[in-house]
């Protein structure tokens, strides 16, 4: 069954525009989960600028699906995950200036922190996954790294979308995430994936899981929370079983 992670951080930023209370990250979290959610995943920045150490506690203890920490390997952030003890972290390459991630690890470059990181999380029992690009280097020294999963950005993928160029990224992920599949790593992808461009990915059947956030959210103003997700998890399904 393929699973579906919701990232909520954007229910934070909108929460932080006013620095009060509203909307509330646990409850989102909880509305998502009822509505199908296999996972929520929040990105515990180092600047903290949406998620709060205080909100992944709070989903930590009363939500009752797996939790999905996206982080860098800054030490404080690191130090966190290890009290918090998420099911699964995600590694991610982390720019301050950034809007959003930008791309995947580069786990050739920065193997021996990366991996450092890896083996203190498994020692708590935290399933490790690596954000990479769909590239066979970059899988291959994920595993080397000791990540039991990989999640492969989609991003570009995403933006050739929008102008009917996707075909090429398109294969280049589903030949990564066969890759992934022989060499005994699990796969998930995310980054920019909407109603209208998950389809296709969908349709590559060794895939496990994805991660969406920013679509779900927006469309959750219009439709209410609980029918985004709903309407995302479907869509995957749908396009799963074709
Ligand atoms: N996966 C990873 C590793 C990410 O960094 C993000 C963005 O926080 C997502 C998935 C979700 O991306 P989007 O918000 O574009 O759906």
């Amino acid at each position: 069954m393929i699973r579906l992670g919701v990232n909520i951080d954007h229910v934070a930023t909108l929460r932080n525009a006013r620095g009060g209370l509203e909307p509330e990250p646990v409850v989102a979290a909880g509305i998502c989960a009822s509505a199908g959610a296999d996972s929520i995943v929040v990105h515990l920045r180092e600047d903290r600028r949406h998620i709060h150490d205080d909100d992944v506690l709070a989903i930590r203890r009363t939500v009752d699906v797996k939790l999905n920490l996206e982080m860098s390997i800054d030490e404080g952030v690191v130090k966190r995950a290890l009290e918090v003890e998420p099911n699964q972290a995600t590694l991610v390459p982390e720019k301050r200036r950034e809007l959003t991630t930008e791309g995947g690890l580069d786990v050739i470059a920065d193997f021996d922190p990366l991996k450092d990181v890896a083996d203190e999380l498994k020692k708590k029992n935290i399933i490790v996954s690596l954000f990479v690009e769909p590239d066979k280097y970059q899988i291959e020294k994920a595993k080397e790294a000791g990540a039991q999963m990989i999640e492969i950005h989609t991003g570009h993928y995403a933006d050739y979308f929008k102008k009917d160029q996707h075909l090429q990224e398109l294969k280049k992920i589903r030949e990564s995430v066969l890759f992934a599949r022989e060499i005994g790593i699990e796969v998930a992808c995310g980054h920019g994936l909407t109603l209208q461009n998950v389809p296709l990915i969908a349709g590559i059947k060794d895939i496990v899981e994805f991660n969406i956030g920013h679509s779900i959210i927006s469309k959750a103003l219009f439709t209410g929370l609980y029918q985004s997700v709903k309407d995302m998890k479907r869509i995957i399904t749908d396009n799963r079983l074709k």
